[in-house]
């Protein structure tokens, strides 16, 4: 049991000190790692959610805020986005953007922790995490936390790694996680081990059907998945309250 908390507390460390390490170069080894397509599976969240002008929208594990931003210029001036996240570092690259798109109006930025959110229940109309479940390595607290967060005919979304069904696929692309990247971003920000923990965090990360039953057993009431590159990335949305 001591093991296992302290595992899970060197483990959150870890991922800290990753993200503290790697924020400066955050956004283009994203923009090149996932061809440009992130903005464009965002913007597919954001439709599929239905989040309108007027919505309180949270944004979970915000880092550099892409995902923030793109709320904030979706729920306008009218509306409010709330971008959490607990890297000073990711959030001051972040608060950057915003500034210069003029959003600080509609945008709150918060340093905290996915897993004990500063919120009151039912504080907002939609919750996203992108790419986060990965990392803050307790889904079920993130789930919960969000649940309780979320109005009872809001509903929460989750754009994350996965695995590919295809194994022969799944091979190839856990190559190119585990050599392919982590080689570049030694050779173009000399910082190859923060990039092994792309491959590392989704290797006993939840199967695609796995976090859809999770989302369930949480007690969301319909779960959607929407998958991009062949599973290699997947959507999970959740809505209604059992
Ligand atoms: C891969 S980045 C994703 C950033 C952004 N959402 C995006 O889509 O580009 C993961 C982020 O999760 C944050 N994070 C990890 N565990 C967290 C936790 N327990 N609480 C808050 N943020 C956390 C990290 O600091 C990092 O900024």
């Amino acid at each position: 049991m001591v093991d296992e908390e302290s595992k899970k507390k060197k483990e959150v460390a870890h991922v800290h000190s990753v993200f503290e390490s790697i924020s400066k170069n955050y956004d283009w080894m994203n923009s090149i790692m996932s061809l440009g397509l992130h903005k464009k599976w965002r913007k597919k969240a954001i439709e599929e959610l239905g989040i309108q002008p007027g919505d309180r929208v949270l944004d979970l594990c915000c880092g550099t805020c892409d995902w923030t931003i793109s709320l904030a210029q979706t729920v306008g001036s009218k509306g409010q986005a709330v971008g959490l996240d607990f890297s000073k570092e990711m959030l001051k690259v972040g608060q950057e953007k915003i500034e210069e798109r003029g959003l600080t109006e509609q945008v709150e930025l918060v340093e905290g922790d996915a897993l004990d959110l500063p919120f009151g229940e039912d504080e907002f109309d939609y919750v996203t995490i992108g790419f986060g479940l990965r990392n803050v390595r307790d889904i079920w607290g993130a789930f919960s936390e969000m649940k309780r967060v979320v109005k009872d005919d809001g509903a929460i979304a989750s754009l994350e790694l996965s695995k590919p069904p295809n194994q022969l696929y799944r091979k190839l692309y856990f190559f190119y996680l585990y050599k392919i990247i982590p080689s570049f971003a030694k050779i173009f920000m000399n910082k190859s081990n923060q990039y092994l923990w792309l491959a590392q965090s989704l290797e006993d990360f939840p199967e695609i059907q796995e976090l859809e039953d999770m989302l369930y057993q949480a007690g969301f009431e319909q779960v959607s998945i929407d998958l991009f590159l062949g599973g290699a990335i997947a959507l999970h949305i959740a809505e209604g309250t059992v």
